[in-house]
């Protein structure tokens, strides 16, 4: 199995990507963290794993000391950690001239403070180890500007992130990578107006929206060695929608 005994830490695995991210690899032969701030839907979702493969772990990214404790817990229970997948993310509908500070802490603390304490914390543990696959999700919205300015800045900076932090790490023979999806059908996208969804559609060359599955199948290629020279990339998985 392509995945076999790899330890694969997923955040956000409440719903959505993150949900089915975890079941990929599960389904691969990986033992699982499933990673989310919301307990019943981390129950949720250890529902749908192996009992003896996986386990829940209620967690918020935007806290650094909740993510310390979420990685020893990890490396607790399977000793070690080779893979992590960024997933966790908020969005917010905001006009520019309308966006409260709150909206703007609240966005950037989860999409890009978050992702930076999940960095850190998995590559000192995947550093000791000497090898190590680390993950982030950006958005398509941070490509095309379409999208809240919380949203997009925090998005791109996930991109200057990876691209950073991929240098100092490769010496450890830690790879970092994003994925960029596209409009993607998930609880995220439920409350765009359909009117908007089908404008997105539209644009979209291949015709559909993303599904969690698509993002799960690169996430799986950039976890194992298919990709073993592929560090610092952004890889948009958004059916032609827009270029890096
Ligand atoms: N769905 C899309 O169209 C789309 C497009 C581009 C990028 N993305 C990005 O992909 C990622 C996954 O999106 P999705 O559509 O599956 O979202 P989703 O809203 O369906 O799921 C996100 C999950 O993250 C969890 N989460 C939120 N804040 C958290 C925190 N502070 N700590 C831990 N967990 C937290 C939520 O509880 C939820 O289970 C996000 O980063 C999102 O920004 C989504």
């Amino acid at each position: 199995m392509k995945h076999h005994d790899q330890v694969v830490l997923v955040t956000g695995a409440g719903q959505g990507m993150g949900q089915e991210i975890v079941q990929h690899f599960a389904k691969a032969g990986a033992w699982v963290a499933a990673l989310d701030i919301n307990a019943d839907a981390v129950n949720e979702t250890i529902s749908l794993l192996p009992d003896d493969k996986a386990i829940g772990l209620i967690a918020n990214i935007a806290d650094s000391t909740s993510v310390k404790e979420a990685i020893a817990k990890v490396v607790a229970k399977f000793g070690r950690l080779d893979v992590i997948v960024n997933c966790a993310g908020v969005g917010s509908f905001d006009t520019f001239l309308e966006t409260p500070d709150e909206h703007w802490d609240k966005v950037m603390s989860v999409n890009l403070n978050g992702t930076f304490y999940c960095c850190r914390e998995a590559a000192k543990v995947m550093a000791k180890q000497g090898s190590g696959s680390i993950i982030n999700i950006s958005s398509t919205a941070a490509l095309t500007g379409e999208g809240p300015s919380h949203y997009c800045s925090s998005k791109a900076g996930v991109m200057g992130l990876t691209r950073s932090i991929s240098r100092e790490l490769a010496s450890h023979g830690i790879r970092v990578n994003t994925i960029i999806p596209g409009p993607t059908n998930t609880p995220m996208m439920a409350d765009v107006p359909d009117e908007w969804t089908q404008k997105m559609i539209a644009d979209i060359p291949l015709g559909r929206m993303g599904e969690s599955i698509d993002i799960a199948k690169v996430a799986s290629f950039l976890a194992c060695d298919d990709s073993g020279f592929i560090t610092g990339q952004n890889i948009a998985v958004n059916g032609g929608m827009a270029f890096i």
